[in-house]
């Protein structure tokens, strides 16, 4: 039988999101509930290795609901990749008497704990923390929503001015590997093109399209890249169109980090509170080592690896919609 589970730590890794707080405090609370000690490990995997490790109360996680950023810090830690950074961790929690740790983070940190869980006999619990929304078996992962609707937001007011100018805007939008971002803001705002890296970018049939619009007199023109995209990002683009349409005017904005930060947003805020209070759930269950995503609006549990390998693809539906309301 499963040794019963006492003390929990929880951490966020990798780049944060709107909503990280509000599933750190739903893991603390649910802890504490059901008579858990949890402990806060600062800096995602770098305060595991520098045992940077404090006991978190009730209080710990007052009026942190509605805040962006991470109040446990994150990083990219590079020392976890490495056996040895694993195995500090894993005896400055086993010193503390730590038996199952909750991670929230996106692809790398899964990746890296699903290493850490094959290697110590330490449970993990996964909860996708990541605007990317690049993880398998969820509908959402905690911040996805919040930046969406701060592009949408930021790419309407660029509307106002591209439409008063007659212009072509390129806008890049974040995503080094995954194109949902770019896919949910550019139908939200109407875009004419949507370049992402899971598809090839064909400049040639962006340049026919641009021409024929160009000859319909159609001069207003929203492209959103995601920043990951193969053709290399929005300068490319500019560079390319510039060259194949010289009467056009054509202007790059790149959002950046204004994506990763600010209030949640209701749903964002829901599903963390809803993904945090499950994980603690799923390791007094004995559920180890697993997932914990949102799926048709039910709780979903899949091994931790799965969460990180063959992902979702782009639906051909929508890129279909992409180009039909385009014209
Ligand atoms: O993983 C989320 C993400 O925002 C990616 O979309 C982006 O490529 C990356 O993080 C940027 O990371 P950093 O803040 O470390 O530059």
């Amino acid at each position: 039988m499963e040794k019963k589970i006492t003390r929990v730590g929880v951490l966020t890794s990798g780049g944060d999101s709107p909503g990280m707080n509000a599933a750190i405090r739903a893991v603390v609370r649910t802890g504490i509930y059901y008579g858990l000690q949890v402990h806060g490990i600062m800096r995602g995997f770098q305060g595991l290795i520098e045992d940077d490790i404090y006991r978190m109360e009730s209080r710990s996680v007052a009026n942190i609901i509605q805040r962006g950023g991470t109040m446990l810090k994150t990083a990219r830690c590079k020392e976890f990749f490495d056996y040895e950074g694993r195995k500090a961790a894993y005896e400055n929690l086993k010193r503390r008497g730590i038996q199952g740790i909750i991670i929230i983070g996106g692809d790398g940190s899964f990746r890296g704990a699903v290493q850490f869980s094959k290697e110590f006999d330490l449970p993990c619990i996964g909860i996708a923390g990541t605007i990317d929304k690049d993880i398998n078996g969820t509908d959402f992962t905690i911040g996805f929503d919040t930046a969406v609707n701060t592009a949408v937001e930021a790419i309407d007011k660029i509307r106002d001015t591209m439409d008063a100018h007659e212009r072509i805007f390129i806008i890049e939008v974040m995503g080094r590997d995954a194109g949902y971002i770019a896919l949910h803001s550019g139908i939200a705002t109407g875009a004419e093109n949507i370049l992402i890296p899971e598809r090839k970018t064909i400049m040639e049939d962006i340049i026919a399209s641009l021409l024929e619009k160009e000859r319909r007199k159609k001069l207003v023109n929203l492209i959103v890249v995601a920043e990951g995209d193969d053709f290399g990002g929005a300068y490319e683009v500019q560079k390319v169109l510039k060259e194949k349409l010289p009467n056009a005017e054509i202007r790059v904005c790149i959002l950046g980090h204004i994506q990763r930060g600010g209030a949640p947003s209701c749903l964002d805020r829901i599903i963390a509170s809803r993904m945090g209070y499950h994980a603690i759930e799923s390791l007094m269950e004995g559920r180890y080592n697993v997932f914990v995503g949102i799926l048709n609006n039910k709780m979903n549990y899949i091994p931790l690896e799965d969460a990180v390998k063959n992902k979702g693809k782009i639906s051909e539906e929508w890129i279909k919609i992409v180009k039909i309301l385009a014209s």
